[in-house]
């Protein structure tokens, strides 16, 4: 199979890594460690294997990290209470809440709480709000601003591009909306964003240059759904059922890769592609908020 169209999140999150080692190194001169906390709500095995991959991130690039895992079973005052001594711990320049939370916590509430100078994972009300505005003084949420860095560093121009989102999430789809039509020399691009009310997704992701897919169902973008020499990006990351696979299942994106690979201009593999992003780029923003705590 052809492999030269691929995007290769891994080799560009290590880039991304590389020139934050440089940074660290400048706060190393001036004492400075920075710091982030993870906090995790119940047993939910990916966000376990998600948080357990940034811990070992931050471990790599000498970020200091601590985890707090409370039970399922945790209120929404205790972990309101947790975040609140966290916000006041100087050791701490970052706070990620792993999402999803148990249904009786409200998530709103939950990042609403964590100071926006600490929201490395860019879900405060204040730090949407900047994003959605072009104050480029908050934070970008990290699959969004990973998606980006991962087209600028490829070379993909998407200022005049036409990019079609899937999927409305508060955490992917909606952030990336906003990032990609900012008047920007990397953004400047048309959007449509479609969702589960959209009529003829088919047609919508036809016209598109850029196609993102963010909505979660496995296999949901198909060869006939893209146009030739489009860039597509998979961020799906789905648990289907698979006897013949290693615990009978086994996970796949949103797109269907053998299929679309060899239509697509480009296009990201999955696992290897988004993810890595992600990552690289929540390191991205705790070194940030370490400078601009430090400053
Ligand atoms: N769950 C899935 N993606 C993310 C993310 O980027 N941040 C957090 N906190 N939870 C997530």
């Amino acid at each position: 199979m052809a492999v030269e169209n691929l995007i290769d999140g891994r080799a560009i999150a290590r880039q991304v890594q590389a020139e934050l080692g440089e940074r660290m190194g400048a706060l190393r001169a001036r004492g400075v460690q920075p710091g982030l906390a993870f906090v995790r709500v119940g047993e939910d095995p990916a966000s376990k294997v998600y948080v357990g991959r940034k811990e070992k991130t931050c471990a790599e690039l000498g970020i200091f990290s601590e985890t707090h895992v409370l039970p399922e079973a945790t209120t929404e005052g205790e972990l309101l209470a947790l975040l609140e001594r966290l916000n006041t711990d100087a050791r701490l320049h970052g706070i990620l809440v792993q999402a999803p939370l148990p249904p009786h916590i409200r998530q709103a509430v939950v990042y609403s709480t964590v100071r926006p100078e600490k929201d490395v994972d860019g879900f405060h009300p204040v730090n949407m709000g900047k994003l959605l505005l072009g104050d480029r003084s908050g934070f970008v949420p990290c699959t969004p601003a990973g998606i980006l860095e991962l087209l600028v560093r490829s070379g993909i121009q998407t200022s005049g591009a036409h990019a079609v989102v899937l999927g409305r999430g508060n955490i992917v789809g909606k952030p990336l909306a906003a990032l990609l039509c900012q008047k920007e020399k990397n953004a400047n691009a048309t959007v449509t964003l479609c969702h589960s009310g959209t009529r003829d997704i088919a047609g919508h992701c036809r016209r598109a240059d850029i196609l993102v897919a963010a909505m979660g169902v496995a296999g949901f973008v198909t060869a006939g759904m893209v146009k030739p020499g489009a860039v597509v990006i998979d961020v799906g990351v789905n648990r289907v059922a698979d006897p013949a696979a290693k615990g009978g299942s086994r996970l796949v994106g949103d797109v269907d890769f053998a299929a679309v690979q060899p239509i697509a201009g480009r296009i990201t593999p999955n696992p290897g592609g988004v993810g890595p992003m992600t990552i690289a780029l929540l390191m991205h923003n705790t070194v940030r908020a370490a400078e601009a705590a430090t400053r």
